[in-house]
């Protein structure tokens, strides 16, 4: 039997349950926007990274309908260098990574959208997320979030978002690897660390957006990273718009996430724009590493 996002939701709590709806809703016109809104805008975010026409308006859309539905009461998003207060009376913050994979807009390739959801307000440790979700414009747009009753997939169809699987768990033993940044500036344990997975018969898959890699990891198992490099220490990948959202729903599925000595969730920010070394995957693989890089 059929069963949509929807009536799925009706398993968790009532409010959470209608902001994720209204994001899958948000998603899918995000997702229907990519082939008009196309090219550069001439602008750089906080990152010094500069932006497409569509990491700006997702952002702005994203932002704008938030305010308007009332339930969200701050965003802190990867295209804002400060947080965005929306609604006093809002009940969640919200993180945003609107746009992921903006480098693959112009070959077509994979992007996706990344949401991380809190009660307490921001900045806080990634454990203090009640839910994380992302939606990935592939060939079939899918959606997951992991909330208190585990991790789901959804297929988009002519139905909405109808179940995939439910309380998927992270397939042991993983096939994949994934390494983001050039590999002549790994450090060194790090290099042994994958030369070893390749001797053990690990695929390499690289897409180039966190969001498709990492939903590859969900789907097969293994690790991704976007370690720390000798040109860039803290890595690339921003802790609040990006990891904190990821490193919830792998932990949730049996997985595990490090930035080299602790879990993600773990971390005390310092900043909404920090960036943070990521180490994501099989808990058995995740740890070995980390004994690894200590
Ligand atoms: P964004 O498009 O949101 O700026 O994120 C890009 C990130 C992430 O999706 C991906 O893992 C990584 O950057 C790719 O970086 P490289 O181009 O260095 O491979
Ligand atoms: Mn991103
Ligand atoms: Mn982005």
């Amino acid at each position: 039997m059929i069963k949509t996002l929807e009536e799925h939701l009706k398993g968790i709590d009532n409010e959470l349950a209608g902001l994720i709806l209204k994001i899958s809703e948000l998603a899918n016109i995000i997702s229907s926007e990519l082939p008009y809104r196309r090219g550069k805008a001439d602008t750089k975010n906080v990152f010094g990274e500069v932006q497409l026409v569509i990491d700006k308006w997702a952002d702005q859309f994203l932002i704008d309908e938030f305010k308007k539905s009332n339930l969200v009461k701050a965003v802190v998003s990867e295209e804002q260098p400060d947080i965005v207060k929306l609604n006093k009376d809002g009940i969640f913050n919200v993180t945003l990574d609107p746009l992921d994979g903006s480098s693959n807009i112009e070959s077509n390739n994979l992007v996706g959208t990344i949401i991380g959801i809190y009660k307490k307000d921001l900045p806080c440790q990634g454990k203090h997320q009640i839910a994380a979700m992302y939606i990935l414009y592939g060939p079939v747009t899918t959606l997951v979030y992991a909330a208190e009753n585990g991790v789901h997939e959804f297929l988009y169809t002519s139905k909405g978002f109808v179940l995939r699987e439910e309380n998927i768990r992270i397939p042991e033993p993983g096939k994949l690897y994934g390494i983001g940044g050039l590999r002549k500036d790994w450090l060194p344990p790090f290099r042994k660390y994958i030369e070893g997975l390749e001797e053990d018969g690990y695929k390499l898959r690289y897409g180039g957006a966190f969001v498709g890699d990492f939903n590859q990891i969900l789907h097969y198992g293994g690790i991704f990273a976007y370690p720390a490099l000798a040109t860039k220490p803290g890595g690339k990948l921003r802790l609040f718009a990006e990891a904190n959202p990821m490193s919830f729903i792998a932990e949730k599925m049996g997985g595990a996430s490090t930035n080299g000595s602790m879990s993600i969730l773990e971390i005390k920010p310092e900043s909404i724009s920090q960036r943070v070394p990521i180490y994501i995957g099989n808990k058995g693989l995740v740890e070995k590493l980390e004994k690894t890089l200590i």
